[in-house]
């Protein structure tokens, strides 16, 4: 069973976190196939994290076993880390190497990141933006929501009008990446990410939550007050957004 790779999520219930990955997975899939039919590229925008897990194993299993291809997709993640190059284990560069690049047909040059090891944040920002926009913006833009409420690295604060930028994490966010870094002081301090107004953007949104860890931030962020102090909140407004959700993370 596919969720069984993430069963340290508090509460999650797998099977019920399989079903709603499937139903993505066949948006996905519908929507690959429907741009093949008409010779253009699908533009995904993509996350990391634990949350996304069980659909890059869905998506690498219907690549395997139904020959789903990936060969007229285009990839922008949400972040990188400062100061992880592509190389790095725990830059999320690797991570969708291992968890979708390496396992699927998609083609290495349309797989877009930005780079952690920037020189001048401003340019790499610019120039990040840039790919998007060359590219025809994001079809689908897949999320996951942090704990203080961030979409991508966006933490509170974050306007609906930031773009693709240098920011500051915030000390949960630090707190919740110490386990993979082997402790909160090798947890960068910073990273690049899209802006929620990048984000906001695509032209079709999903945002996966499981686990009652996310059960309190998913109800603020769902009808709660529109604001930054909660950048999720600005996906209320945005009538093309779906959120999935298994029943820990949904609560009433
Ligand atoms: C990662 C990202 C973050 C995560 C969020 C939830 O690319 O953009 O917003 O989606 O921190 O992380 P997990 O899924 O590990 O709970």
């Amino acid at each position: 069973m596919i969720s069984q790779k993430i069963l340290g999520i508090e509460k999650a219930n797998v099977g019920e976190i399989d079903e709603l990955v499937s139903r993505i997975a066949d948006e996905i899939g519908r929507r690959m196939l429907e741009r093949t039919s008409q010779g253009r590229n699908l533009v995904l925008g993509l996350a990391t994290g634990s949350t996304p897990i069980p659909l890059y194993a869905e998506l690498v299993r219907r690549h395997r076993e139904k020959g789903l291809s990936f060969q007229n997709v285009v990839t922008f993640n949400l972040d990188e880390y400062e100061g992880l190059s592509p190389e790095h284990p725990k830059s999320y560069h690797s991570f969708m190497q291992e968890h979708l690049f390496n396992q699927v047909d998609i083609q290495p040059k349309n797989t877009f990141l930005p780079l952690g090891t920037y020189e001048k944040p401003f340019d790499e920002a610019r120039s990040y933006e840039e790919k998007i926009k060359a590219h025809g913006g994001i079809d689908l833009q897949i999320l996951g929501i942090g704990r203080d409420g961030h979409i991508g690295f966006n933490e509170p604060g974050s306007s609906n009008r930031t773009r693709t930028r240098r920011v500051i994490l915030a000390n949960e966010t630090r707190e919740d990446a110490a386990p993979a870094f082997g402790g909160i002081q090798n947890v960068p301090t910073h990273a690049m990410t899209m802006g929620v107004g990048t984000i906001l953007e695509a032209r079709r949104i999903i945002l996966m939550a499981w686990g009652a860890g996310k059960r309190e931030i998913v109800a603020e962020a769902m009808s709660g007050d529109v604001s930054a102090d909660v950048p999720a909140t600005f996906l209320q407004d945005r009538l093309n957004t779906a959120w999935y959700l298994d029943g820990a993370a949904a609560g009433d």
